[in-house]
């Protein structure tokens, strides 16, 4: 049975270094700073902070005691936890195939610009040299017509590293893995931000991100930007954590393990905006121009602004791309073996197939679909499109639809209260289950109606109708109808999962390891 011979950690602080690999990645480093910036600067973190704690620890900790408690990947734990929530995980496993398919291919562009970095060979106008020579983008959204072969072989790297590392297993390798990327990873980013930090117009970059608006704290859509990052950043929604937690020990601390990650991720995610608004200062000073005129946002700042700042350092410029471009792919890289072992542990699990075939095939699926559809003259604009709406329609919603799942439909919040302080040091209590049955879904409602409303309105990134019901609406909503499809299906080894189901219930936290 799966159960008996369930992978582990090899330690409490291997789980937690995969799980804080896992939190920061891409989304910190690019996407954090620019959204402080946008949504009043220093008053920002207000709402981030209520966000994190409101809803980003108490989720976490509700993550990790699913997976704990029923030692499964995120569809088989739904599904013990109350059976038609099956589907929730299979539409999580959707989510993290689409974000896979796509995360890939911004690794590949950061190990190019890695080796760009030497000698700054984008030239004098990185906007036309990102766009135009190194990703020759099309003029328009539409069918493949062709590949680039400069962002083909960087993939075909990043998809063999991750699938050989997931192949190796838990402890093995991913655990492995994050032993080695997140001290190198802290090690780059320290030497860039305290490089960053000397710049002339450093203190102009970060006046402009610490400067508090306050008024912005009046407006619904900040608070909605910090939920957003939120979840994002701290990969929650995606069943990465109950996937994670599944491969605990009986005896681990939930509670403890969920602060540590969470408070990790937001120091990396603020030092992150350090970092980034120390150089925008520089820029700026260097042209003579205000921070909010050279400050632009996600992909533009990584690779547009980015190379602009490093070719202007007065030293020390190739070694400073290097220190950048080196922490997207190392963060990017820990990110991606979270999400597609979300894939691997849900199949391998529900089929039996053994770890390697399951790897080599559904992970090799997932490798397929990114390098066929997304190192292409069309690519951008699939990776834009698909990006936004599963992440307006795709993780914040099954998120919000798992949470009314456990607290409201199976009401089993009070059993992972006890669950979890059953093996902690922290003990949750009543403001764990406010929060969670009550603070969060209300703001997560609120949200999706809001950002609904505003995509009725206009179309996102004004791209034509046609596309965007194909390759945003149609992603969407058909991760929800695959995943409702996926848990219909009368797998072989139903009688099997029918017993370990009757058993889940008998499973007290504080049995002994397995
Ligand atoms: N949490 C991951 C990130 O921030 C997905 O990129």
């Amino acid at each position: 049975m799966v159960q008996q011979t369930r992978e582990q950690w090899g330690t409490r602080a291997g789980f937690l270094m995969a799980a804080i690999g896992s939190a920061i990645g891409l989304g910190n480093i690019w996407r954090f700073p620019y959204v402080a910036y946008e949504n009043g600067g220093g008053a920002f973190l207000v709402p981030y902070l209520v966000a994190l704690l409101t809803a980003g620890i108490p989720l976490l900790i509700l993550e990790y005691a699913i997976g704990h408690r029923y030692r499964s990947s995120a569809p088989l734990s739904y599904r013990r936890l109350l059976r038609p929530a099956e589907a929730i995980g299979w539409w999580q496993v959707v989510i993290c195939f689409v974000i896979a398919v796509y995360y890939a291919v911004i690794i590949a562009w950061a190990i190019r610009y890695t080796l760009f970095s030497f000698g700054q060979q984008w030239g004098e106008d990185p906007n036309a040299f990102f766009f135009g020579e190194f990703l020759q983008t099309a003029d328009a959204p539409g069918m493949v017509s062709g590949y680039v072969s400069g962002v083909t072989w960087p993939l075909i790297g990043v998809w063999v590293v991750v699938l050989g590392v997931l192949a190796l297993g838990i402890r093995n390798g991913v655990e492995k893995a994050n032993r080695i990327f997140i001290p190198l990873l802290l090690v780059l980013f320290l030497v860039m931000v305290v490089q960053a930090l000397t710049l002339d117009g450093a203190t102009q970059g970060l006046n402009a991100l610490f400067t508090p608006d306050w008024g912005a704290m009046r407006q619904g859509s900040v608070w909605i930007a910090a939920y957003g990052q939120i979840f994002f950043s701290l990969s929650i929604g995606f069943g990465i954590m109950v996937t994670y937690a599944s491969y605990l020990r009986r005896k681990s601390d939930l509670t403890g393990s969920a602060l540590v990650a969470g408070f990790a991720n937001s120091s990396f995610e603020l030092l992150a905006g350090i970092g980034v608004f120390s150089a925008l200062g520089f820029m700026a000073a260097a042209a003579g121009t205000s921070v909010d005129q050279v400050a632009t946002s996600g992909l533009g700042l990584a690779f547009v602004a980015f190379p602009q700042i490093i070719s202007s350092l007065p030293f020390g410029a190739s070694f400073f791309g290097v220190l950048f471009f080196g922490s997207l792919v190392v963060a990017g890289i820990s990110s991606l073996l979270s999400i597609v072992q979300v894939i691997v542990s849900a199949v391998h699990e529900r089929t039996g197939l053994g770890r390697v075939p399951t790897v080599l095939t559904v992970g090799g699926a997932t490798a397929l679909a990114s390098i066929l559809l997304f190192p292409t003259h069309e690519g951008l604009f699939f990776l834009d499109v698909a990006d936004h709406f599963i992440n307006q329609y795709g993780i914040a919603l099954a998120g919000l639809v798992l949470i009314i799942a456990v607290a409201w439909i199976a009401r089993k919040l009070p059993l992972f209260q006890d669950h979890a302080n059953a093996v902690s040091s922290l003990r949750l209590g009543l403001w764990w289950r406010l929060t969670l049955g009550i603070i969060t879904p209300a703001l997560l409602g609120y949200m999706m109606w809001d950002s609904l409303r505003t995509e009725l309105d206009a179309n996102y990134g004004e791209y034509p109708t046609p596309f965007l019901l194909t390759a945003g609406w149609g992603v969407a909503v058909g991760a929800i109808v695959i995943g409702v499809i996926v848990s219909l299906v009368p797998w072989k080894r139903a009688d099997e999962l029918a017993a370990q189901d009757r058993l889940a219930d008998h499973n007290p936290a504080t049995e002994g390891d397995q």
